[in-house]
């Protein structure tokens, strides 16, 4: 063979690639995600599987007060809270439960989905039955103390107004005087790379504050609020949901990391997206993407100014990011 032919083949990055992988990777979404990351990164620092890092750690958030995810959450327009997850694992297997109600962990329900059906999405009462048949306790119906509130601010004027960065405005727990009664989203997304090189997603959320009764967003679609290849890389969204399930948008991210693209640039390309679909309305929208690609770099970007990730490595201790944005 010819000196150029071995030259070429040995550049390749497959093995390079191999030896600069890090391990393990984890990232989720806001600043609640430094909490969330704590149970999540003991699991993947004694090898365990990212499958169980992902859904151990969003639980955290599912359990506490928080105004955008769990049962805590804002309710819809009708009073009620309405739950949304989903969750994916190395093999490309995948589970989800939209528009469940008084379920206090619906990641752990969309895994049994995902691990004990030979489907992937129940819905509502059917989500519920099975989450109860599973073992799940069926929670108090009645909201909590802070959504009571919201609630009551809300209905004075019953407007729906896309908050952006809402999450961070209020660091989790309710804080309605800073947003003028107007409450949004959001969710909390998580993806890990673990010891073994494997990678999995979840994703979990009350979706947008004050939705219309029955509206399930991005979160629990496959493909739209998260995907994972496990020879590729994950990706997780965060922001409005609809416009995330219009470019299917974790999908187009490992789409991009596929064509060779950093996680950063990966994300960066679908916001980008976003933002040509909606001219000059994207300036109201705020949506984000965190990816993760099998060798272990991440990255993460945003339509606005305000959107953070929890990221933990090797080297980095859960520090929180503030990606690029695009305004
Ligand atoms: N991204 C969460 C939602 O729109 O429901």
């Amino acid at each position: 063979m010819g000196s150029l032919g071995i030259s070429a083949f040995a550049v390749k990055p497959v093995f390079a690639l191999e030896n600069k992988m890090v391990k393990p990777v984890l990232l989720s979404t806001w600043d609640a995600g430094i909490a969330a990351n704590k149970p999540a990164w003991e699991i993947l620092k004694n090898k365990g599987r990212a499958l169980d890092a992902v859904e151990n750690g969003v639980m955290v958030t599912e359990a506490s007060q928080n105004c955008c995810v769990g049962l805590g959450a804002n309710p819809d327009r009708d009073g009620f809270v309405t739950l949304d997850a989903s969750i994916m694992d190395e093999f490309g297997n995948c589970g989800s439960v939209a528009f469940l109600e008084r379920i206090k962990h619906p990641v752990s329900v969309a895994r049994r989905v995902m691990e004990k059906t030979p489907h992937v999405l129940l819905v509502g009462e059917g989500a519920q039955k099975f989450a109860v048949s599973e073992g799940f306790p069926l929670e108090p119906a009645e909201l909590s103390e802070d959504a009571k509130k919201s609630y009551r601010d809300w209905l004075k004027q019953s407007r729906y107004q896309p908050v952006i960065n809402i999450e961070n405005k209020q660091h989790g727990p309710f804080a309605p005087s800073q947003i003028n009664g107007e409450w949004n989203h959001d969710t909390i997304g998580m993806i890990a790379l673990d010891m073994n090189g494997n990678l999995s997603g979840s994703c979990t959320t009350s979706g947008m504050g004050f939705k219309m009764r029955g509206r399930v967003g991005d979160s629990p679609i496959i493909g739209a609020g998260l995907y994972v290849d496990n020879e590729i890389g994950a990706a997780v969204s965060t922001g409005v949901g609809e416009e995330v399930i219009k470019i299917c948008g974790t999908h187009l991210v490992v789409e991009f990391m596929r064509q060779g693209m950093t996680p950063e640039e990966a994300c960066k390309k679908a916001v980008e997206r976003i933002v040509k679909r909606n001219g000059a309305k994207a300036k109201d929208i705020q949506v984000a993407f965190i990816a993760i690609n099998k060798q272990g770099e991440y990255g993460g970007y945003s339509i606005q100014k305000g959107f953070n990730y929890a990221l933990c490595t090797p080297a980095i201790n859960n520090q929180l990011i503030n990606p690029k944005y695009l305004f």
